[in-house]
């Protein structure tokens, strides 16, 4: 199964750049040969203005319950590569602290490729034992990376092919590998580009400097004043929609473990830091945030160049919380934005991405079906947790098919993915392999009690 799965991560299927559009379209087709081999039948590749979409399914009966398997094949670019120790699409089973058992070193590793092929593997393996309790139908896709901006119409169009009783996703994480937990909460996000243009052209900055307008100054300017000294988002109405939780909610996510200290040592940071009257936990799942991903401008190559640049560029992504709405995030910030210009400059954003947020239910079926299987086979009940990143698929296959998620993530937040050196523990990736059966089983039995 590791050797399979090491394949998988050899094809650099890197949804963002289309250099590598062959490899996508390449590691689709291994993704679908791979659940034929599973014993999958309908097995299609389908194509859509983006990546294609694999499609499986495995039918044992009209009376079983349909369970929605979603994950995906795609990865983020793997750089900045000089800070892999090993090449990012060459994999290599290694031992850390945290997996003293070995985990495997690859781009996709955790996420998602590792996580999406436990559950191919799982139907390997019921189906060898002779016991698969659920119908199942696979969607894996390629360009959940890059926002999944094909997906709802597919939804829309294929509603009939992929109806079920509950979607299944493995793209998220546990606590530590002796305190399990389902992920209950998943952020929104809006991603933007902001551009600001100063002189028409770079100047000199000797003869020119301190009376033409600089982007890079006026930008940084700009920056640091989208929050105030509470650290608090100062886009006007930004907060207007946030949920803000109960004090028995707060109480309840401050019982989940977390260690501050170690979290810091582990990220290599003196303090945390962010809203004031948070927690960092809170900080990173319940509240909204606004981060400059990047920024650029002006001379950046080797020694020094005097210069004024004509453009300052930053991309902005904006957490969000339910009931925010991306949409109308995305447009607060552009005004907000525009109107914080000085006369010196002009100003561009440009919209790039958007995902709603999701809450999954812990009083479903599904959930309990996935919490007794995870006290099976970790001997512990599974803790619900808030996580901050997002899956924009989420809030689809609910407004589109009115089918609610279960988020049943194998990895750990320090598996480094989207960084450099990401890798999955072999005891995770055999550990989803182990306890998705005892998903479907407990699920099969639930869902016909209910
Ligand atoms: N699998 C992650 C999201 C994730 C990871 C959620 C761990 C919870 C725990 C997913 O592949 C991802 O990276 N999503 C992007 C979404 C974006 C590209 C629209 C994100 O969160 O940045
Ligand atoms: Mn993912
Ligand atoms: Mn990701």
């Amino acid at each position: 199964m590791l050797d399979e799965l090491c394949d998988l991560l050899r094809i650099p299927s890197v949804s963002a750049d289309p250099t590598f559009d062959g490899d996508v379209k390449r590691c689709a087709a291994a993704v679908a040969s791979s659940l034929q081999q599973a014993g999958a039948s309908n097995v299609e590749v389908m194509e859509t203005p983006g990546h294609p979409i694999v499609f499986g399914q495995y039918h044992v009966s009209d009376e079983a319950p349909t369970v929605l398997v979603y994950g995906h094949y795609d990865v983020q670019p793997p750089d900045p590569i000089d800070l892999w120790d090993n090449p990012a699409f060459d994999p290599i089973i290694k031992t850390t602290p945290k997996h003293p058992e070995g985990a495997i070193f690859a781009r996709g590793a955790c996420d998602d490729k590792g996580q999406m092929f436990m559950h191919v593997k799982a139907l390997e393996s019921m189906k060898s034992s002779g016991d698969v309790p659920c119908n199942i139908k696979f969607i894996i896709e390629g360009e959940e990376e890059v926002g999944s901006s094909h997906l709802d119409a597919f939804l829309e169009k294929h509603k009939d092919k992929l109806s079920a009783d509950v979607v299944l996703v493995s793209d998220t994480g546990i606590i530590s590998n002796d305190i399990p937990s389902i992920t209950v909460g998943l952020r929104g996000l809006s991603y933007v580009e902001v551009e600001v243009t100063g002189p028409n052209r770079d100047l000199h900055s000797g003869l020119y400097g301190g009376a033409a307008p600089n982007p890079i100054n006026v930008l940084c300017e700009m920056i640091a004043s989208l929050k105030d000294e509470d650290q608090r988002i100062a886009v006007e109405g930004f907060y207007d929609d946030v949920l803000e939780l109960t004090q028995d909610e707060r109480e309840d996510m401050a019982r989940a473990p977390f260690n501050e200290a170690a979290h810091r040592e582990s990220i290599g940071i003196g303090a945390h830091e962010g809203e004031h009257g948070y927690s960092p936990t809170e900080r990173m799942s319940i509240r909204p945030t606004l981060d400059i991903n990047g920024i650029w401008g002006g001379y950046m190559k080797e020694g020094a160049k005097t210069v004024i640049a004509s453009k300052a560029t930053a991309k902005v992504s904006m957490r969000l919380v339910p009931y925010q709405d991306h949409d109308k995030i995305t447009k607060l910030f552009t005004k907000h934005f525009h109107k914080i210009a000085p006369p010196s400059v002009t100003v561009k954003v440009t919209e790039m991405h958007g995902a709603t947020p999701a809450v999954t239910p812990t009083d479903s079926p599904a959930y309990h079906a996935a919490s007794l299987a995870m006290k099976h086979t970790f001997g512990k009940n599974p803790v619900p947790i808030r996580s901050g990143g997002s899956i924009p698929i989420v809030a689809s296959f609910e407004r589109i098919l009115g089918l609610k998620t279960v988020l049943f993530g194998f990895g750990l937040d320090s598996d480094a993915i989207h960084s450099p050196n990401e890798h999955y523990g072999v005891f995770n990736f055999f550990k989803g392999i182990e306890t998705i059966p005892h998903f479907y089983t407990h699920f099969a039995r639930l869902h016909n009690e209910d």
